[in-house]
Parts: C-alpha cells; structure tokens; sequence
C-alpha cells in the first residue's frame, strides 16, 4: 500500500466529512495513485493472462507481504466506502463456511485458468472463500476463479483470485501460463478452481 498517499487520503476524506459529508466530491484516483473502477477494471486493466500484467489488489491476512498492491482491510475500507463507485471491501467470510455459500463448483484442480472477455478484475487472497467474498462486492460478478500462478505474481505464493461477469466451464480455462518472468522463471497454474454464484 502507498502509504504516504494513503495518509494524504485519510486526511483529506475524514475532514472532508467532519467539515460537510454531502461535499465530499474527491477524485479518489487521482489521490490514490490508481483508478479503481470499473472502468479500470478495479484497478487491474490487464487480465491475468496478458503478459506483464499485475493484480489490482489484495485482500487476506498477510498485507504486509503485499505492500505493492492496494490491500483491502482497515482504513482504505472506511475510505472506500465514500467513493460508492470504486472496488469496496468486501465482508470477510465466515470461519466455519455455512453449508451452502451462494456458489456452485464448475471445475476443480485444473493446471490452466479462466481466459474469456468478460473479465472484470483480478487480485490476489489468502482461501477460495476470501475469493468469493471479493466476488461479492464487486458489481456484476458471478464467477471466480482461483488459481494458484507457480513463478508469478512477483513469486507471490497467494492464490490469484480472476472474476468475471458470466459462468465457465473447463472448458475456458486455457490460459496455462508459459509468461517469461522478470527473474526469467516461466509461470504455470496449478488448482485452478472455477465457482459460479447461484440462481
Ligand atoms: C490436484 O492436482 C495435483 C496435480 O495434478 C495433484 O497432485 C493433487 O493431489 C490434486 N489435489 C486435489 C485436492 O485433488
């Protein structure tokens, strides 16, 4: 996280709110440092099978481990919510998942990820269920796919977490990786699981 920027943020919003809440007419990109709509893709404009492309954000409990990226807990949450418009954070999952969570498995285990136009955003998260929970809260989503990218994500050993607007079968997840990486490691995707939300 751009901590510096992050501060500049917290300080400007909530005096903006004590002064006047109906004003608060901040552009939060401009003092984030990065677009976090839709219409940047919530902050990841290059789907994951784009070479050199870069997840837009974190949620999970290890945000020291992601300070490059914007990480979803504490303060930006608070933030986030005067910008209606932008990526919220979503409502953690529930430790023991209830017997139904709102998603039904299309594939299971496979070594390549979801590739398809209606990408919406991707990330990265601690559990599948962190992955649901970002699908939630992002507008139109009704499909996950987690994954883990073996020598990706700058060696990140989190599962990437790939939303998109329609369902998938196996038969879609055919990016296999095979991207140089900086270090010149070739990427490739294991447990690649894909959840559609119900009804
Ligand atoms: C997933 O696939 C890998 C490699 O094919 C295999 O070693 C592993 O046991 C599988 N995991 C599960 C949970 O089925």
């Amino acid at each position: 996280m751009r901590f510096t920027a992050l501060f500049a943020v917290a300080s400007i919003a909530i005096s903006s709110v004590a002064a006047s809440p109906l004003s608060v007419n901040l552009d939060l990109g401009s003092l984030l440092g990065i677009d976090l709509t839709s219409s940047n893709n919530f902050g990841a404009p290059h789907a994951p099978w784009v070479p050199g492309s870069k997840p837009g954000w974190y949620f999970g409990n290890h945000p020291e481990q992601h300070r490059e990226l914007t990480c979803l807990f504490g303060l930006i949450c608070k933030i986030l919510k005067l910008f209606p418009f932008a990526l919220q954070c979503p409502v953690p999952p529930p430790p023991t998942p209830p017997p139904s969570d709102g998603y039904h498995q299309t594939f299971s285990n496979l070594t390549g990820a979801t590739q398809a136009g209606d990408y919406l955003t991707f990330g990265l998260v601690d559990t599948v269920a962190d992955c649901k929970a970002m699908c939630n809260s992002v507008a139109g989503c009704n499909f996950v796919n987690s994954y883990h990218d073996v020598n990706g994500k700058d060696g990140s050993t989190q599962l990437t977490c790939s939303l998109f607007s329609a369902c998938h079968t196996s038969s879609d997840a055919d990016n296999l990786g095979g991207q140089t990486q900086p270090d010149g490691s070739i990427d490739f995707i294991t447990n690649s699981d894909g959840f559609c939300k119900d009804s």
